[in-house]
């Protein structure tokens, strides 16, 4: 792939639609899965296998990923937290999860219930188990600029988690900026960091666009050699347990920055903009994308 090339992260199966309150019938989801898969995406988040008592929405985890029309060119990881999880995602024919930790204790023990240390003791094994299955795993870490609960989180915690979960197993680690209070300036201090420990080519950057920073701290991870980057259709998202947090920064925003960039990502922005249309209206609500709205309008 040429260094022009983008890979997009579409999280809004999973990060878009975990913190809707009302239960999302799974043919939605099914539905939106497909959709997405038909706009060029490589890389489609479909769901959580986590517990339904911490989060009810992606209870139906199983039946929605053995329900999709899977297209061969595509990954579909799924979030997993645990064993449990890990063993329900093996169960369903999941070929790629995501493990998920983060640089702060205090939002650890509030999204999986133990410390940061602890969630190491808990993805050990999970990672090992997934390589015998032959199954990827991503990384996430949460919390790297801020965090909900401590505030500011130093760029140095940041690097030393990624390295250890890199060196864990994890082909790719996201980096999370969960509440988004993320600036250029603070992006890049972070990924000066973490770059020094984790190759800039297994990074990728998850930003939440709470004060409206996401775009500005993607062109500094572009600028810094970053080549992927999450993003929700519609700017859906947000965690259950990150109080305040707004959406992820809008799949159709970051195909419109990176086109005008001349960065190729495979994404048709039509077809883009109108899944997001789709997915928002069947949740009643205006697109949160500015250039979905934009050019709708046209
Ligand atoms: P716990 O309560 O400590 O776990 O939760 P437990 O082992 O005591 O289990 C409690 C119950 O859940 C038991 O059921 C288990 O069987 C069940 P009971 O015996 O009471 O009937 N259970 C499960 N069921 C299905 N699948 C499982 C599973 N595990 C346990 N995998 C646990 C610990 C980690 C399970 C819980 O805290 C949890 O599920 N947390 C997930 C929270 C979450 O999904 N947050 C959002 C995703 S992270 C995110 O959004 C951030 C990200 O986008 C990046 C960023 O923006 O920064 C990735
Ligand atoms: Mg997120």
């Amino acid at each position: 792939l040429s260094s022009k090339f983008v890979k997009i992260v579409e999280v809004g199966p999973r990060d878009g639609l975990q913190n809707e309150k009302s239960v999302i019938p799974a043919e939605t989801k099914i539905e939106f899965i497909n959709r997405l898969s038909d706009t060029g995406l490589s890389v489609v988040e479909a769901t959580s296998f986590v517990s339904p008592k911490w989060v009810p929405q992606m209870g139906d985890a199983t039946k929605v990923i053995t329900s999709i029309k899977k297209n061969k060119n595509i990954n579909y990881p799924c979030l997993t937290p645990n064993l449990k999880g890990l063993d329900a995602a093996i169960d369903a024919g999941v070929k790629e999860v995501a493990v998920f930790l983060a640089a702060s204790d205090s939002f650890s023990k509030k999204n999986i219930n133990c410390t940061v240390e602890e969630s190491f003791d808990r993805v050990r094994p999970l990672i090992t188990k997934a390589k015998e299955h032959g199954i990827l795993v991503r990384g996430y870490v949460s919390c790297v600029v801020g965090c909900p609960y401590e505030g500011p989180i130093s760029p140095r915690k940041v690097a030393e988690v990624s390295k250890k979960l890199y060196d864990m197993g994890c082909y790719e680690i996201s980096l999370g900026d969960t509440i988004g209070v993320g600036t250029p300036g603070t992006f890049h201090e972070l990924l000066q960091a973490v770059s020094q420990v984790v190759p800039v080519k297994a990074l990728a950057v998850h930003c939440h666009d709470t004060y409206g920073q996401a775009l500005a701290n993607i062109h500094c991870a572009l600028e810094m050699g970053v080549r992927v980057v999450d993003s929700s259709m519609a700017g859906l998202g947000g965690c259950p347990y990150a109080p305040g947090a707004s959406g992820n920064v809008a799949t159709e925003d970051v195909v419109y920055m990176l086109q005008g960039m001349h960065y190729d990502t495979g994404v048709d922005l039509k077809k883009a903009i109108e899944t997001g249309n789709w997915i928002s209206e069947r949740l009643g609500r205006a697109n949160g994308s500015k250039a979905a709205r934009a050019l709708t309008l046209k």
